[in-house]
């Protein structure tokens, strides 16, 4: 397989492949962009500071603000309200995660307080097309992100990696699941803002 390096060559390995089956057997062309793929390319290619990259800026952290934050917002109390009550009901079991409704409590709060900064401060200083100031709060929102990677780790410790004991209730299953879930939408979401969005201001 030859992976296709460029932009420019990915398009005409597509069209390739198109007319030749073969050729997806050489290159390794994928199916079409995503809407969101689209956008990052957008971003990465546009010159800094220029209409381009303002536009997909604006659309990106649209995208973040509906799909990552307002979700987080909804399916944290929801993930709390499961975990306290797998807690209370399995109290006696040895597999319970206990500590695991505190803990979600804790990463919802200070989550919360990292999305207004980004909401109030951060967001509507990029969409205004500050470049340079932005140094500071960035590395100051990259910090707090790692200490989502660390609660992370902790959160798939108390969950066993997101595995129900086999013989689990409901409850216990979708709260296996709800945390799941939580771990992936806030590691896309970080990646979203540390390699697509971030240094496109730094
Ligand atoms: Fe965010
Ligand atoms: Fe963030």
């Amino acid at each position: 397989m030859i992976p296709i390096p460029t932009p420019g060559l990915d398009l005409w390995a597509r069209e390739l492949a198109k007319r030749s089956p073969e050729a997806s057997d050489i290159f390794r062309v994928r199916g079409p962009l995503t809407k969101l793929e689209k956008l990052e390319r957008d971003l990465t290619a546009a010159t800094r500071g220029g209409k381009t990259a303002e536009r997909a800026a604006g659309k990106l952290i649209e995208h973040i603000l509906e799909r990552y934050h307002e979700t987080h917002r909804r399916e944290f109390p929801q993930a709390i309200e499961l975990a306290r009550t797998v807690e209370r009901v399995h109290a006696g079991d040895p597999d319970c995660p206990r500590g695991l409704a505190d803990h979600l409590a804790v990463m919802a709060d200070d989550l919360e307080g990292h999305q207004l900064k980004e909401e109030n401060i951060l967001f509507p200083t990029m969409l205004a097309g500050s470049c340079g100031v932005l140094r500071f709060p960035i590395s100051r929102m990259m910090a707090e992100h790692d200490d989502v990677y660390e609660q992370l780790d902790r959160l798939a410790a108390l969950t066993r990696d997101f595995t129900p004991p086999r013989d689990a209730c409901k409850t216990w299953r979708a709260l296996s699941q709800a945390c799941r879930k939580l771990d992936r939408d806030l590691r896309e979401h970080m990646r979203l803002e540390n390699d697509v969005l971030f240094p496109h201001f730094l």
